[in-house]
């Protein structure tokens, strides 16, 4: 397993480039499957993440072509069920199931189980397809969908932790087929689910409101083919945000859009970032020292969970008590304990990090336990004194396009490990 070896201590500075968002692209091209006509994603990033949803789309029948950052997907005949193997790599493949239900009208994908971060049930997916007329029952495993008619309908889509982004992407594309009006109350308002439906408009599909708590879809009797650039990746850019303050560098992020991240920018500058937006991109950079910031993981537009972790490396290089609560995901702290390898101190309490600031940092191996977790590492390693070795990069590689590369260019010193 690669493994990154980080010698911190070194300011980030000078420009990166912002990949196609994660979160956006692995829906979109789960979309692309409510078509026969051929469809091509612009700006896609090279994750292992994508490459499994292209695994996941060519095994369904459709013809799947990688060429530099835009893939070409001919769903032209699909079959109605997902492989188990594929689908337990990656959470994000349960957005097959809503594409399927409404071009085949049955669809079943083996139950994706929990995660590190969470138990991640499904159970608001399934309630909005039922509500659209589906069948849903669970068998040895997994989870079917079936309607003979896919209907219109108002449904409430809200949770324990509000709203749901995947679930309001799956019955979102469900519907774009279905027989008259959908409503859809607490939708997830995240740009991820705006991009999509945008991608399904250019494909013919009649959407309004998304961005909001209500989107409202017509369902049309076909899709077409579309072409569609994702949007940057606003949890990457927030990343690499957090990065450049951390080490006390001036790094400029390119072809971001700084209005999907309001949140997490003014906790950025509360916590004594300069951020100027410019004809370049935007510049982030320090304005004089750290200070404390608490912070609560909320839906859009609140400060996002998968950029919680990142921030707490901030927090832990920041004199003072910052004060971090996780409100999305039950047990997203693993980054805590690997953090206090480096020297962080951090407590525990409930949904709460109270993180002792200011203490040094000093490097160590550390063990990934998950994508953003990873990264707070990296954040972590750059900043502290001596050498980190990131373990189990794997993870990393799932939501960062080449990290070691593009922090590498910003002068960090960092190497990846390559095992067999
Ligand atoms: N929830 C339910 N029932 C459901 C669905 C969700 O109770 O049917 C709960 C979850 O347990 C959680 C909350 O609702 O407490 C929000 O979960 P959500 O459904 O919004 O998460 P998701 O759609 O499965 C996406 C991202 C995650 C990101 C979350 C929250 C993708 C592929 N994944 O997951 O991204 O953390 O939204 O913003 O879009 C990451 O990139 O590192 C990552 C984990």
């Amino acid at each position: 397993m690669d493994s990154l070896l980080i010698k911190g201590g070194v300011p980030l500075q000078g420009d990166v480039t912002i990949s196609g968002a994660k979160n956006a692209v692995l829906p979109i091209l789960a979309a692309t499957l409510l078509t026969s006509e051929p469809c091509v994603i612009r700006r896609v990033p090279n994750l292992s993440d994508v490459k499994f949803m292209g695994q996941i789309l060519t095994w369904l029948g459709a013809q799947v072509r990688f060429e530099g950052d835009q893939v070409s997907v001919h769903a032209k005949k699909i079959k109605g069920a997902g492989d188990y193997d594929l689908i337990r790599k990656m959470r994000g493949s349960i957005c097959i199931m809503g594409p399927l239900l409404g071009r085949l009208h049955t669809a079943t994908v083996s139950l994706p189980g929990g995660c590190i971060i969470g138990a991640r049930p499904i159970n608001l997916h399934l309630k909005g397809f039922q509500a659209l007329g589906a069948r849903v029952t669970i068998e040895r495993g997994y989870v079917q969908a079936k309607a003979k008619r896919l209907r219109g309908s108002a449904m409430f889509l809200g949770g324990r932790a509000g709203s749901t982004v995947l679930g309001t992407a799956n019955v979102m594309m469900a519907a774009t087929l279905a027989e008259g009006v959908t409503v859809i109350e607490s939708a997830a308002c995240e740009p991820e689910v705006v991009d999509l439906a945008n991608f399904l408009k250019a494909m013919g599909a009649k959407i309004s409101g998304a961005g909001s708590p209500t989107i409202t879809i017509t369902g049309v009797e076909e899709l077409h083919g579309a072409e569609h650039e994702v949007i940057p990746d606003r949890i990457e850019a927030a990343t690499y945000a957090i990065a450049a303050t951390a080490t006390n560098g001036e790094v400029t992020l390119r072809g971001v859009r700084p209005e999907h991240m309001h949140a997490v920018l003014d906790k950025l500058k509360d916590s004594g970032a300069k951020i100027d937006c410019n004809a370049r991109g935007m510049t982030v950079s320090r304005n004089g020292r750290l200070k404390p910031v608490d912070i609560t993981t909320l839906p859009y537009s609140g400060f996002p969970t998968d950029a919680q972790a990142q921030l707490m490396a901030l927090m832990a290089l920041t004199p003072g008590i910052s004060i971090i609560t996780e409100r999305i995901f039950e047990s997203r702290f693993m980054h805590v304990s690997e953090l206090a390898r480096l020297g962080a101190d951090i407590e525990i309490e409930g949904p709460s990090a109270i993180v002792k600031g200011g203490k040094p940092l000093s490097g160590a191996p550390v063990m990934a336990s998950d994508l953003r977790a990873s990264a707070a590492l990296v954040i972590a390693g750059l900043a502290a004194k001596g050498t980190t070795q990131v373990n189990r990069v794997y993870h990393i590689d799932r939501g960062y396009e080449n990290i070691d590369g593009k922090l590498r260019q910003l002068g960090a010193r960092i190497q990846r490990i390559e095992e067999s």
